[in-house]
């Protein structure tokens, strides 16, 4: 397999994934729905001052109501793939039954999908906790291992057969340390032991998924969904490269340690030996389960520095860098860093980009998005990708994120990370040029494949 290029326009192999991802809790709304229950990004936004602008999740691009539509959409584009989440609220009530109405809506994407040959790849877990199984401790409750497990048997045995590709977590450093110890996502917690035992709770919950998805589903490709980036000190100074190593061993070897080494992090056990009392002696066993896929988001470098606060760390964008509207650095290259090293401490069996993306000021002129930098961005970034074929990663795919503008957590509806623009007041869509061009791509993609 290899990617070629011809005259400076990418050219994809057939066996290459190219697709485009979302996420429920960012663009279903449909809050109340057929029966769906609250998230705790519900119940957060609900709260005073946790999201820009006082923004709530509560109506968002409204897929749930314009799912044929932006079905259509995703068709149109051409897409080899599309990433999406199920809400567990959706499909759970709050007696942990399933809900026939919630499952039937991704039935419908399934099924809309497979007709058209796109293959559907589903995050089982993007943030969207049940609210209420938060008020019975959340992830801090190691029940709620069990209950993930439960849900994910549901899902799985429904979608037998017509789905392969699960992803159980996304970002799990997000739930457990933005949403426990940053206070910045739902649940809104500033403690870092308790971020430990959620991310090791996640992580259990995540081994336990593996487990049930496997006995389900004989020929399903299972991974989980990393974030980070290449990390160092924002000086050279002994002090942030500490800090440096501290910050990446948090967001990355905390949880790929326990998944590909059946370990945690010998730096965090030193700094932290109280932390991780509620690690059982079968937990790392349960946690280790193989892999077929590695997913990873990649967006940004870190660079690090000290900081007086709870969290004891900062990042920050070196002066004079090229940002995004996040402030984040545009560092294509990172990608290509970042996976290598993922790629040498662990040998993933294959690694899909399950997010790149960039978020940037479009606004609509006469009909048309021109986001230059976007399409650029992305560009670049399909570059690295081809560069890591020939460093010999075992790279498979690429989503953007994100099909469309959406709701961006704590950010609300001020970022802008679609390729397809959202008029929040009207619902309409509108292709970005960066749309334009991936459907091109994809186009090209076919063309040149079918012709071989
Ligand atoms: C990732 C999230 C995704 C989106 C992008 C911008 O951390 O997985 O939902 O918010 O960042």
């Amino acid at each position: 397999m290899k990617l070629q290029f011809n005259n400076n326009a990418i050219v994809l192999s057939d066996e290459f994934t190219l697709g485009v991802a979302t996420a429920a809790q960012q663009i279903e709304g449909g809050r109340s729905l057929d029966g769906r229950i609250d998230s705790i990004w519900d119940a957060y936004a609900a709260r005073k001052d946790t999201i820009e602008n006082g923004d709530t999740p509560t109506n968002a691009c409204e897929h749930y109501r314009l799912l044929d539509q932006d079905i259509a959409m995703i068709i149109d584009l051409g897409v080899d793939a599309y990433r999406f989440s199920i809400a567990w609220p959706r499909v759970m009530d709050e007696q942990g039954e399933v809900n026939p109405l919630g499952l039937a809506f991704y039935e419908r994407i399934v099924d809309a999908l497979l007709a058209n040959g796109i293959t559907p790849y589903i995050t089982l877990y993007h943030w969207d906790l049940p609210e209420c199984i938060q008020k019975s401790g959340g992830w801090e409750n190691r029940d709620t291992t069990d209950l993930f497990a439960q849900y994910v048997d549901v899902i799985s045995q429904h979608f037998k057969g017509r789905v392969q590709h699960f992803s159980t977590l996304n970002e799990p450093w997000c739930s457990a340390f933005l949403g426990n110890l940053y206070g910045i996502h739902a649940p809104g917690n500033t403690d870092r032991k308790t971020a430990y035992i959620v991310g090791h709770h996640l992580l259990l919950a995540h081994g336990k998924a593996c487990r049930v998805i496997r006995k389900n589903i004989s020929n399903a490709q299972i991974g989980i969904v990393l974030n980070g980036g290449p990390t160092q000190g924002f000086t050279d100074s002994i002090e942030d490269n500490l800090k440096a190593e501290l910050a990446y061993h948090e967001m990355v070897s905390f949880f790929a340690e326990p998944i590909y080494k059946a370990q945690y992090p010998s730096l965090l056990r030193k700094l932290f030996p109280d932390f991780f009392d509620m690690v059982l002696a079968e937990d790392l066993d349960i946690i280790s389960a193989e892999l077929d896929y590695l997913g990873v988001n990649y967006y940004t470098r870190n660079f690090v520095t000290d900081a007086q606060d709870d969290i004891g760390y900062q990042t920050k964008v070196s002066p004079g860098a090229v940002v995004t509207a996040m402030g984040w650095e545009v560092y294509p290259q990172g990608l290509t860093e970042f996976c290598m090293q993922l790629n040498e401490s662990y040998q993933p069996k294959a690694i899909y980009i399950l997010e790149n993306g960039a978020a940037f000021d479009d606004q609509v002129v006469a009909g048309e998005v021109n986001d230059d930098a976007r399409c650029e961005y992305i560009y670049q970034h399909l570059l690295e990708v081809e560069k890591m074929f020939n460093f010999g990663v075992p790279i498979k795919g690429y989503f953007v994120w994100s099909l469309m503008d959406n709701f961006e957590w704590a950010f609300g509806y001020n970022k802008r990370f679609g390729i397809v623009h959202v008029d929040y007041q009207t619902q309409q869509r509108t292709l970005k040029r960066s749309a334009h061009a991936i459907k091109a791509l994809l186009k090209q993609k076919k063309r040149i494949n079918s012709a071989k």
